[in-house]
């Protein structure tokens, strides 16, 4: 296969997979099947899938360093505007939830806390997703990179909106926030040590105790509760598995993917060069 036509079925397959969930929770909708309060599903449904899409355009910088796949890069955009399109529709969905009420809506964005930063990041995925063309990069020139940037912010403040509005049930917000600390952290290391397995290993080890930190210091400072009695829930078999258990999982799924991906090729040439010493005479 040429590189464009991967190209090409690597779009396709991504447009397809990024409009699924969409097509899934209308039809489950339509359907009657979301349950008895189907708005609330309808608007967790989409806030899950705008945090994590927005997480999946962070992933693909280090995924084409670590796989080194140039191709990755051609469905960045594409799934940075399906994330704003999934926030979108969670707005949307809030706002038909409140009757359409306008003033409703504005008066409880501007009171509550998780609401008005949840508005913040809409405005910044809907801006980065707007201009995200070729086009606004040549106007922009070197602000579009400035511009561009906030995606960390606004992706560090939709995780603390996922925080707030979880509760006392925050695992999945914990879990997205160690994967969000691994994806930074890449981004710290030394070029050197992004690609190499010492490197991958210790953003293991350090995106699992951050994880551990996030849940332990998040019960501490909202809920007051002693970290001394969260921490010990991640080596407690019976409450497996943890957000922290979930991230360290996730880092050595990394490594292994990493190790294939660089031992099948060696492997093949090196079948190769023996099945040519056994077929072919020595001179
Ligand atoms: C004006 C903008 C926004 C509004 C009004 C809004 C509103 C809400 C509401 C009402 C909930 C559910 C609260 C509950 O059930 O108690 C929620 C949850 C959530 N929102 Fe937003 N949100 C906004 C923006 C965003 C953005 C931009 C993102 C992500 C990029 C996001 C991600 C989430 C997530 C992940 C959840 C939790 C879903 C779950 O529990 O499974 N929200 N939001």
């Amino acid at each position: 296969m040429t590189a464009i036509q991967k190209i090409f079925w690597l779009r396709l397959v991504t447009t397809v997979g990024l409009c699924l969930p969409a097509l899934n929770l209308a039809w489950r909708w339509y359907s009657d099947d979301l349950g008895p309060r189907p708005v609330t599903e309808a608007t967790h449904s989409t806030g899950d899938w705008a945090v994590t899409l927005v997480l999946l355009s962070l992933s693909l910088t280090p995924a084409r360093a670590l796989l080194d796949w140039m191709p990755l890069v051609q469905v960045r955009r594409r799934i940075g505007v399906a994330a704003a399109l999934y926030a979108g529709a969670h707005f949307l969905i809030y706002v038909f939830d409140q009757k359409w009420d306008l003033i409703v809506v504005a008066t409880e964005i501007a009171k509550r806390f998780y609401l008005t930063i949840g508005f913040t990041v809409l405005l910044v995925l809907a801006a980065l997703a707007i201009t995200s063309t070729n086009g606004w990069q040549r106007k922009l020139r070197r602000n579009w990179k400035r511009l561009h940037w906030l995606i960390y912010p606004a992706a560090a403040v939709a995780i603390v909106h996922f925080f707030i509005q979880s509760k006392l049930q925050i695992g999945e917000p914990a879990f997205a926030a160690g994967l969000f600390a691994w994806l930074m952290l890449w981004r710290l290391l030394p070029a050197k040590l992004r690609t190499s397995f010492l490197g991958l290993a210790l953003l293991a080890v350090a995106a699992t105790l951050f994880t551990v930190g996030f849940e332990a210091g998040w019960y501490w400072l909202v809920n007051g509760i002693d970290p001394l009695r969260v921490l010990p829930a991640n080596i407690d078999p019976e409450l497996a598995p943890r957000p922290a258990h979930k991230v360290l999982v996730v880092s050595l799924l990394v490594i292994v993917a990493v190790a294939l991906r660089r031992g099948i090729p060696a492997l093949k040439r090196l079948f190769t060069r023996r099945y040519i010493q056994s077929t072919i005479p020595a001179p």
